[in-house]
């Protein structure tokens, strides 16, 4: 049956994203915009549970695009994984009158969108915000493009000291389960070798790969590992393995850690949000829902949630391709 939709809310959900608060303008303007009314839930699932609603106007969503972090804060819910919890996030929503729901978030985020989406017949729409790039069906993610480009800044500065030093740096950044922001930082910073969860390139063509660098002349280096890389190692480990087997090597450890998550979203980012938003408050009056909002090849479109979480955001082998032949 055809619901009107008159009151949408929306939130953000798991590890912030710059670019999350431009979303939220863009849901809130949208939504002013079609003539809707707009609730904002702080915390996440938490503030669901909790009745931790804002009414928002358009005026309300003023000096947001610019702004890291999220001003709807952000949870990762236990309660919401229970029954329980989403029932009384239920009550809430039907006692303010709201009759959909944005979530702005990774695949976690989606998977609590979609049981509640099942339970109750309640709309949802997923907006993909993550710095981490990991989601099937869309291009890009809200926050990607800033991270990466924070992590370039950052490495470029690493480099600076590792060349007057003619040291070997490895430099961890964020990405437990996907390589995107390791594979292009890597590539944009010009690191010799890039470690990265996808992949498992052994730690014998890593100590091949160094003693190439040096033996053509480098005389500083840099490894870009992710968090979650394949060795098994972590970043430490590979530096003492490196150090014991490459003696000649003077190494240093550098984690870029949560100031990739931080700072004011690249414009990239600020106009992917506008776009996702506007596209998730579109949806809804369509009577649209249990879907994701995505880009692929510069065009908006929406991606069933259930894929969206299933499967895996592939990394291109082209990519990977010039990762190996830039290393050389
Ligand atoms: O936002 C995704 C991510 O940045 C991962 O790459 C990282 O492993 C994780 O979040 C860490 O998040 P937290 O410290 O908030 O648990």
């Amino acid at each position: 049956m055809k619901k009107f939709i008159k009151t949408i809310a929306v939130l953000t959900s798991g590890g912030d994203a710059p670019g999350m608060n431009a979303a939220i303008r863009s849901v809130v303007r949208s939504a002013s915009y079609y003539k809707l009314e707009c609730v904002g839930v702080y915390r996440g699932f938490q503030g669901l549970i909790e009745g931790d609603f804002i009414k928002m106007t358009a005026r309300d969503a003023h000096h947001l695009i610019q702004k890291g972090g999220t001003v709807l804060k952000t949870a990762r819910s236990k309660e919401f994984r229970t029954i329980e919890g989403r029932k009384k996030a239920y009550k809430n929503l039907i006692k303010n009158k709201i009759d959909a729901l944005v979530i702005i978030g990774g695949d976690g985020s989606f998977t609590g969108g979609m049981i509640f989406n099942k339970e109750f017949d309640f709309p949802v729409i997923g907006i993909p915000g993550t710095i981490d790039n990991d989601i099937f069906g869309t291009d890009y993610t809200i926050g990607y493009d800033t991270a990466l480009n924070t992590a370039v800044e950052a490495i470029d500065k690493i480099r600076d000291t590792a060349s007057s030093h003619n040291r070997l740096f490895f430099v961890e950044v964020m990405g437990r389960d996907a390589g995107f922001i390791a594979l292009n930082a890597g590539i944009g910073a010009g690191a010799e070798e890039i470690l990265i969860p996808e992949e498992d390139m052994g730690l014998e063509r890593l100590l091949i790969t160094l003693e190439k660098s040096r033996r053509s002349g480098k005389t500083s280096s840099l490894v870009v590992v992710a968090e979650g890389d394949k060795t098994g190692k972590n970043v430490f480990e590979l530096a003492s393995y490196v150090e014991e087997n490459l003696p000649q090597y003077d190494v240093r450890v550098s984690i870029l850690g949560h100031m990739q998550r931080g700072g004011a979203p690249s414009c990239f980012d600020r106009v992917l949000a506008s776009r996702m938003g506007a596209k998730a408050v579109e949806l809804l009056l369509d009577n649209k829902t249990n879907l994701m909002v995505g880009i692929t090849n510069n065009k908006m479109k929406a991606v069933d949630l259930e894929l969206a979480v299933k499967e895996h955001h592939k990394m291109s082998d082209e990519i990977l391709r010039i990762s190996e032949i830039m290393s050389v």
